[in-house]
This record gives structure tokens, C-alpha cells and sequence, in this order.
């Protein structure tokens, strides 16, 4: 049996033969917004299902691929598809592609993800730069022997979203003449929409915006040092906010509909590293 470290030492190593030296940036693409992946250039395409121990997720709207291309200049690795903790993996398993990306050498890792509005102001389709998180899975990806190669055991978590990369953002979306809102991400167990009880729990919390995903990948990123950027797609408003059930294909509708700004987005953050 191998351990988790030579799982991920092997996925990583797999990949160096195939891409070659450590892109600039890897993206992580959410629920629908996986097109990104398609707008790169001189793109070498992975299969997830071709890597080594890398996990697969059969959810509506994720591709299994690993992209690396150009984008403004710069050399991209674009994940489209990841896989959730509803799905039952552990959080190892979620957080192994994070790993790998990490052991690849990539320090800047933006994660992305469809999110329901918790905050009223926020309109159905709006981008919001993560600036904090709330994590409420119930779970933590560290639980366990800590390997002291990936980083510490009690890893920091006082700014998981770089400010530097958080003002690339809003410096991206102000050339587009795009307005972004900013706001805190409550990451739940999913995988039912929440309640309106909980929507209003939430909103008390201070949290902005609500999501299956991201807060995982981002705990362990920061435990390995890498510089974090997080943008939600307001796919929705979440549960109780408008008087209207919630729906997974309106998450993909909204994802679809605002996708040409959020490649537009992330072009211009990638521009600015
Ligand atoms: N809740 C949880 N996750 C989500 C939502 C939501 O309203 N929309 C998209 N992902």
C-alpha cells in the first residue's frame, strides 16, 4: 500500500511528463463554468480518468479534465470538474487534486465555484470575490497524521484569500467596467439545498454566499503555502430569499449565462499575476 504522499508524488509525476515545467496558475472551475478550459491556447488535454489515483466526479456539469494552455501569455492549468464531499469521497480524496497541483510546483491556485446569494443585495448571476470563509462541513481535509512535507499540523488561517490576489480581481473587473461583489462563503456538506432556517443562520454568521465546495481545497492550499484566490458565481439567491424553490439546472442556467464574464474575469486576473 502506498501512502497518500506517494499517491499524490506519483499523480504529480505522471503529469510533469506530459505538461512539462509548472504553469503559472492553476484554476479550479465550478459547477457549469467549465468552458474556461475550452478558451485556452495550444492546449494539452488530460483525461482525470488517465491520471493515477486521481478521482472522478459523476456530477452534471463537471468534465474530468485537466487543461494547460495559454491564456493572455500566460501558461494555465484549468481543472474542469472536481469532486465534492457530498459524493461521498473523504476529504483527502477531494483535496488530493490540490495536492498534486501543489507537488507540481503551481503557487497560485484560484478556486471557483456556483454559490447561492445568502446576502440581499447580491443579484442572481453576480461574481463575488471570496474574502473569507465560513467552513461548515462538519469535516476538516487535516484530520489525521499530519505529513510535515505538506506543511505544518495547526496551519495559519488568517488570510486563506491573498489580498494580493483579491485586488487583481477587483483590478480585472475594473477594466471590464465590471462591478464585483465581495463577501464571506459558508461551505456546507450539501448535498440538499439548504433550509430557509439555515439560510437565516448563516446571514447572522456574516456569511455572504453558500456552496458545496472550495473551503476544503483552500484549508489544505494554505497549509501548503500557496497563494489562494476564490470567486463565486451567484448562481441563485439561496433558500428562503426569493419565493421559489431552488433547482440544479437553474444553477447551471445562471452559470451559462454569465460565462463569457467570468472567463473575462479570470483572463484578467491571470494577465495581472
Ligand atoms: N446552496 C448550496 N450550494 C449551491 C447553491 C446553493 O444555493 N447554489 C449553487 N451551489
Amino acid at each position: 500500500m502506498s501512502t497518500y504522499f506517494e499517491r499524490v508524488t506519483q499523480a504529480a509525476e505522471f503529469l510533469r511528463a506530459r505538461i512539462g515545467a509548472a504553469p503559472e496558475a492553476a484554476i479550479v472551475l465550478g459547477s457549469g463554468l467549465g468552458d474556461f478550459a475550452d478558451s485556452l491556447g495550444d492546449a494539452t488535454t488530460v483525461r482525470y480518468a488517465d491520471i493515477p489515483h486521481w478521482p472522478a466526479s459523476r456530477v452534471i456539469g463537471h468534465a474530468g479534465k485537466l487543461v494547460v494552455g495559454t491564456a493572455r501569455g500566460r501558461r494555465i492549468l484549468a481543472l474542469a470538474g472536481r469532486v465534492h464531499f457530498y459524493e461521498g469521497h473523504d476529504l483527502a480524496t477531494v483535496t488530493f487534486a490540490t495536492r498534486v497541483l501543489w507537488k507540481l510546483g503551481i503557487q497560485v491556485l484560484v478556486l471557483t465555484n456556483a454559490a447561492g446569494g445568502i446576502n440581499t443585495k447580491f443579484a442572481q448571476g453576480a461574481l463575488m470575490v471570496i474574502d473569507d470563509h465560513i467552513n461548515f462541513m462538519g469535516s476538516n481535509p487535516l484530520i489525521g497524521p499530519n505529513d510535515d512535507r505538506f506543511g505544518f499540523r495547526f496551519p495559519d488561517m488568517t488570510e486563506v484569500y491573498s489580498r494580493r490576489l483579491r485586488a487583481l480581481a477587483d483590478a480585472s473587473a475594473n477594466a471590464m467596467g465590471l462591478a464585483v461583489e465581495h463577501g464571506v462563503y459558508v461551505a456546507v456538506h450539501g448535498p440538499s439545498y439548504e433550509t430557509p432556517a439555515e439560510i437565516r443562520t448563516f446571514r447572522t454568521w456574516g456569511a455572504d454566499a453558500v456552496g458545496m465546495s472550495t473551503a476544503p481545497e483552500a484549508i489544505v492550499a494554505r497549509q501548503m503555502r500557496m497563494e489562494v484566490l476564490g470567486i463565486s458565481c451567484i448562481t441563485n439567491m439561496a433558500a428562503g430569499v426569493l419565493p421559489q424553490p431552488l433547482h440544479h439546472d437553474e444553477v447551471m442556467e445562471t452559470a451559462a449565462r454569465v460565462k463569457g464574464q467570468f472567463i473575462a474575469l479570470l483572463e484578467g486576473v491571470v494577465e495581472r499575476l
